[in-house]
């Protein structure tokens, strides 16, 4: 019997299970997977905590977005698969209906895409919610164009890195944040053409420094908290912001910025990108172009056997990781 992940209560790390459990068939626009690899998400680890924006049915809650592997049977009416292929999940579904933790699992078609030969299952794993949500983000709802500045903030996790390349791929300048110098030559490296510090660091000055005294043409932000006061002050008049997560747990004081008034500012989330027909379309052809390009290529910070996959959680919690965590399924 193939063995899936589950959690009974809601908690840390410690509530998942391993467990053996029967597979159904795959029903009318379904399809199995035979899965190699799983890319793992903050969501999740929020999701098993009862802190994300929907909560898990328990007991025997799924969860899990990413995973890459072989089709190994398709439901009726699915044409676009067959079993051999290899293909890659796309967050195009609730962890209450469907997850990717398991060593085979059942998935919406709709939510699955081929996974070229030259994408190993690893890549395949790291690939989908990261660079779509950086492309919703800097692309569809950014609208980035050569020459802008972006300012990147939490740029080392998997979404950061994915929007620091994907700002070079289109010719615009990433300028990242991280907290402490541990990260800084790695995002370097990784494409940022600034760091900024934002322990020892202050982010206006620097942003403003960087940029001529305008600040930044768009700024993505996964912590809000209260640092939000100070990031819209980083931003040009014309400028905008995204928040797409909360890393800080801390409320943000409201009104923000009252001097604000009037700048684009919003929220975002990739489901915007994958359940938007059009939107999709257009973020497969962008990811894969740059796949093509090697201008998007998504960097593991480390992997872990599918037995770990408490100590996996664990890491991810750490935030000690420098892009994404996979999950590998012997
Ligand atoms: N809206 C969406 O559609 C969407 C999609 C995907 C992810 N997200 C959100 O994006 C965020 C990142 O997710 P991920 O899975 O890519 O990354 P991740 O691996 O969870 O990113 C962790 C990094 O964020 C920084 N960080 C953590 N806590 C922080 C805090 N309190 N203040 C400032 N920085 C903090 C740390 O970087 P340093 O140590 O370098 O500072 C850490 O290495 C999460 O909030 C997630 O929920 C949203």
């Amino acid at each position: 019997m193939p063995r899936t992940v589950l959690f009974h209560e809601l908690g840390g790390p410690e509530v998942l299970q391993l467990e053996d459990v029967p597979i159904n068939e795959p029903g009318p626009g379904e399809l199995r997977i035979r899965v190699e690899a799983i890319g793992l998400n903050r969501a999740e680890a929020l999701f098993r905590a009862g802190a994300y924006i929907y909560r898990p049915v328990l007991p025997s809650a799924r969860l899990g977005y990413e995973a890459a592997g072989i089709v190994d049977a398709v439901g009726a009416g699915v044409t676009d698969f067959a079993p051999g292929d290899p293909v890659s999940t796309v967050p195009a579904f609730l962890m209450t209906e469907y997850g990717t933790y398991g060593e085979q699992i059942v998935i919406p078609a709709s939510a699955v895409v081929h996974r070229p030969e030259t994408v190993d299952a690893v890549t395949g794993a790291a690939l989908w919610m990261a660079y779509t949500t950086g492309y919703g983000l800097l692309v569809e709802i950014g609208g980035i164009r050569p020459g802008d500045t972006v300012l990147v903030t939490a740029a080392s996790s998997s979404v950061g890195l994915a929007a620091i390349q994907i700002a070079n791929h289109l010719g615009a300048v990433p300028i990242a944040t991280t907290r402490t110098a541990a990260k800084k030559q790695r995002l370097l490296d990784a494409g940022a053409s600034h760091v900024i510090t934002t322990d020892d660091e202050d982010l206006v000055d620097r942003v403003r420094s960087l940029t001529g005294g305008r600040g930044v043409d768009l700024a993505v932000d996964p912590i809000a908290g209260p640092s939000l006061s100070t990031l819209v002050q980083a931003v040009a008049p014309d400028g905008g912001l995204i928040v797409y997560g909360f890393l800080d747990p801390n409320p943000i004081p409201l009104p923000v910025a009252p001097d604000f008034a009037g700048r684009n500012t919003r929220t975002f989330i990739f489901s915007e990108v994958t359940l938007n027909e059009a939107r999709l379309h257009r973020a497969k052809h962008f990811i894969q172009a740059g796949l093509r390009a090697g201008s998007l290529a998504p960097v593991v910070s480390r992997t872990f056997d599918l037995a770990a996959i408490g100590k996996a959680h664990h890491y991810l919690e750490s935030n000690d990781q420098f892009g994404k965590i996979i999950v590998t399924v012997p």
